[in-house]
This record gives structure tokens, C-alpha cells and sequence, in this order.
């Protein structure tokens, strides 16, 4: 068969893990997918920068734009980052022309997920995005396929690296706030801004695409209560340790009698709970849900090979999908089917 042809737009953390991934395991990935998966277009903002993995026979693009609307692919990979451009114009560039596209990247989705969609479904693309939550956690996968059907009524759980990461070192190495945040930088778990990070944004933008998914309501990134990790201390650590709790920060989504409540803040949670087990860099999903019952999915949630397992399942089932064929709703439903967003009251 032929080969998958994907341009990759982003060659940092974990752009170049998945460069180096699906180089070294071109054969193993050719057999599984039925057909090899091969790089044949590239950008990143610095050209000749050693990526760690030899991509001399892609070709270079000066722009990721460029590249979207114009390089012979089959697969448009976006791992730059951002909610605006060049991100999102180049998505919308590689969906225009028919071109599938696999992102990790959550903020583009929360602030233009539901045009993108729309988009996607106009010209038949799949738009796959299973790393933007979570990590290598298949939660985009359980809530958009496994759980169809079901009613859900809950989703909550830990689900930015860095903040779990920070607040795990604090507790058990007695490190402060600032060391541990550039530990997790140095590490590659971090947003490019780690404001993203430790201030909520980013569990923020991850909730919000849970609750669409969840409740089939339009993304309303906007409307979440927000608060951070920043004003936690090593003394509110062990105050929360000796009543028997830890300090997680929490994305919670719930449905209401009157709407959707949305809402990430640190939270006590007892000593002896799962998520309280839940350390380091690791990430925590709970699904709550009337035919299945609780569904909790623990694993790593950041990091070059953690994330870039999460795109790569992305990318292969696109090469096993039958061309052109989009089987799976963008948003778990089609666009149009998505109901406004109503805030509990
Ligand atoms: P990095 O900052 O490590 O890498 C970003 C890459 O994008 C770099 O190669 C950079 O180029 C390139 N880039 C940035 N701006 C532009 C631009 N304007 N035009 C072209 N290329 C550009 O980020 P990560 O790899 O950590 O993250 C990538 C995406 O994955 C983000 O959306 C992030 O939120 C998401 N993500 C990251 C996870 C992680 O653990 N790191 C986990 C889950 C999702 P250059 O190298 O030349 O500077
Ligand atoms: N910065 C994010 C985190 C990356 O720490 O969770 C994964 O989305």
C-alpha cells in the first residue's frame, strides 16, 4: 500500500520525540498500520537545529502555513503550539484542502475547536487530537467512542504534569515552589508559558474539552471558575497532610439540574483516595456514567515520548482508516448537533 505521507509543524519536546519514534520504528509501524508512515515535510522556527533524528530527506518549509496548504501530505501534524497563529491558520489550511490533521495542542481546540470540527467535517478530514488531554491518557478516545451511549453525569481529575509534578516534589522533597517548576521545565512538561501551567489555564482549556465531549455542549473555555497553584505554600502542603488530605488541583466538569458546572482549583482530597496516590508527573481522569459506572484512567500526563505515544496513535489510525473516511464525530457528535453551552446556576 502506499506509504502515509505527514508534515510535521513543531520539532520541539515532543515533535522531535515523534520524529525519532517513527524513524527507529518505521518496520514495526509499517506492519501494524498495513502501510509505512513516512516524514516527508518539516518546520519549526529555527532551521538547522539538531533535532536528534536525521530529517535531511523531508523537506523543509520556512512556514508552518506553507506547509499546511501546500506540501504533498496526507497527514498535517501540528505540535507548535499557541491558539493562534500560525497554529490555527494552518490547520484550517490543511482541513480547506483535505488534509487530515493531528494536534496536541488544547489551546488551539478550547478557543477554535468547534469551527475546526466544522471544518473537518465539511471536507471529510479527520482531526484526531488524543494528546491535548492528559497526555498518553486515552481519554479522548474512552469519552468519543467507548463511552457512546452512555449518560454521563461527571468528569473530573489531575490533569496538567506540571502542577502535579510541583506540587508532588514540594510535599516530598521539601523543594520550593520555583525550583520544582524549573525541574518540570528542564523536563519538558511544561507550556511554553508556564503561566498556562501553574495558574489553571491549561486544565482549564483540557475541562473544557472533556465537558463538549462529556455533555455534547458547545466548548465554553471561558466559563471556568480559575484558580491555580500559585498561592500554595510547603506550610499549606503539610497543614493538608496532618488533617489527613493532599493538595491536587482539580479540573471538575458536573452536570446540574440547571446546566454545567465547570471549575479547576487546588483541592483537599483524602489521604487515602486514589487520586491521591496519583504523584509526579502523572495524570488522573475519572468518568462518571450510568451504563458503565465509574471509569478512573491513570498515566503519564506529559513529556516528549508520554505525548508523542498519544499523537502516534493518532497518526496510525488514520493510516488504518479506509481513505477519506471520517468514522468517528470530531466533537463525539457532529458540530451542528452540539448544544449551547447553559451554566449552573
Ligand atoms: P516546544 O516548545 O518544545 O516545541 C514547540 C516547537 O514548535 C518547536 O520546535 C518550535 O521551533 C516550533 N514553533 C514554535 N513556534 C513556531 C512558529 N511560529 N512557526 C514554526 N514553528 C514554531 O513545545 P512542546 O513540544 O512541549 O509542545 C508542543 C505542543 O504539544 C503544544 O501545543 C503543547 O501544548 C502540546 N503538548 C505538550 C506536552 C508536553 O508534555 N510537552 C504534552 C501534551 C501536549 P524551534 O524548536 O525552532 O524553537
Ligand atoms: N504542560 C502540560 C502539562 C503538558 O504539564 O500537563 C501536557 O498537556
Amino acid at each position: 500500500a502506499d506509504a502515509l505521507k505527514i508534515g510535521i509543524a513543531g520539532l520541539g519536546t515532543v515533535g522531535a520525540s515523534l520524529a525519532k519514534i517513527l524513524v527507529e520504528r518505521r518496520d514495526m509501524l509499517q506492519t501494524t498500520c498495513g502501510r509505512p508512515i513516512e516524514i516527508v515535510a518539516v518546520t519549526a522556527r529555527t532551521k538547522g537545529r539538531d533535532r536528534g533524528v536525521d530529517l535531511s530527506s523531508a523537506e523543509w518549509f520556512d512556514d508552518a502555513v506553507s506547509l499546511a496548504g501546500k506540501a504533498k501530505i496526507d497527514v498535517f501534524v501540528e505540535l507548535m503550539g499557541g491558539a493562534g497563529d500560525p497554529a490555527y491558520a494552518a490547520v484550517k489550511a490543511a482541513l480547506s484542502r483535505g488534509v487530515h490533521v493531528v494536534t496536541a495542542n488544547k489551546a488551539l481546540l478550547a478557543a477554535h475547536g468547534v469551527e475546526l470540527a466544522g471544518i473537518a467535517e465539511k471536507h471529510g478530514c479527520i482531526l484526531n487530537y488524543e494528546a491535548a488531554v492528559a497526555g498518553g491518557i486515552p481519554v479522548i478516545k474512552a469519552l468519543r467512542e467507548s463511552l457512546t451511549g452512555n449518560t454521563i453525569s461527571r468528569v473530573y481529575g489531575i490533569m496538567n504534569g506540571t502542577c502535579n509534578y510541583i506540587l508532588t516534589k514540594m510535599e516530598k522533597e521539601g523543594l520550593s515552589f520555583e525550583a520544582c517548576l524549573k525541574e518540570a521545565q528542564r523536563l519538558g512538561y511544561a507550556e511554553a508559558d508556564p503561566a498556562f501551567d501553574i495558574e489553571g489555564n491549561d486544565t482549564a482549556h483540557k475541562l473544557s474539552i472533556l465537558t463538549t465531549l462529556a455533555f455534547g455542549t458547545k466548548i465554553a473555555a471561558d466559563d471556568i471558575y480559575l484558580e491555580g497553584i500559585t498561592n500554595i505554600s510547603i506550610d499549606d502542603i503539610r497543614a493538608a497532610a496532618d488533617l489527613g488530605y493532599r493538595i491536587k488541583l482539580l479540573g471538575v466538569a458536573q452536570k446540574t439540574d440547571t446546566g454545567v458546572e465547570q471549575r479547576v482549583h487546588p483541592t483537599m482530597v483524602p489521604l487515602d483516595s486514589v487520586i491521591a496516590q496519583v504523584d509526579g508527573v502523572t495524570n488522573a481522569v475519572a468518568i462518571e456514567s450510568d451504563i458503565l459506572g465509574e471509569l478512573l484512567m491513570v498515566g503519564p500526563g506529559a513529556g516528549g515520548n508520554a505525548t508523542a505515544s498519544a499523537v502516534l496513535g493518532d497518526i496510525a489510525d488514520i493510516a488504518k482508516s479506509r481513505p477519506g473516511a471520517q468514522t468517528v464525530p470530531v466533537l463525539g457528535r457532529p458540530a451542528a448537533a452540539l448544544v449551547p453551552y447553559k451554566r449552573a446556576q
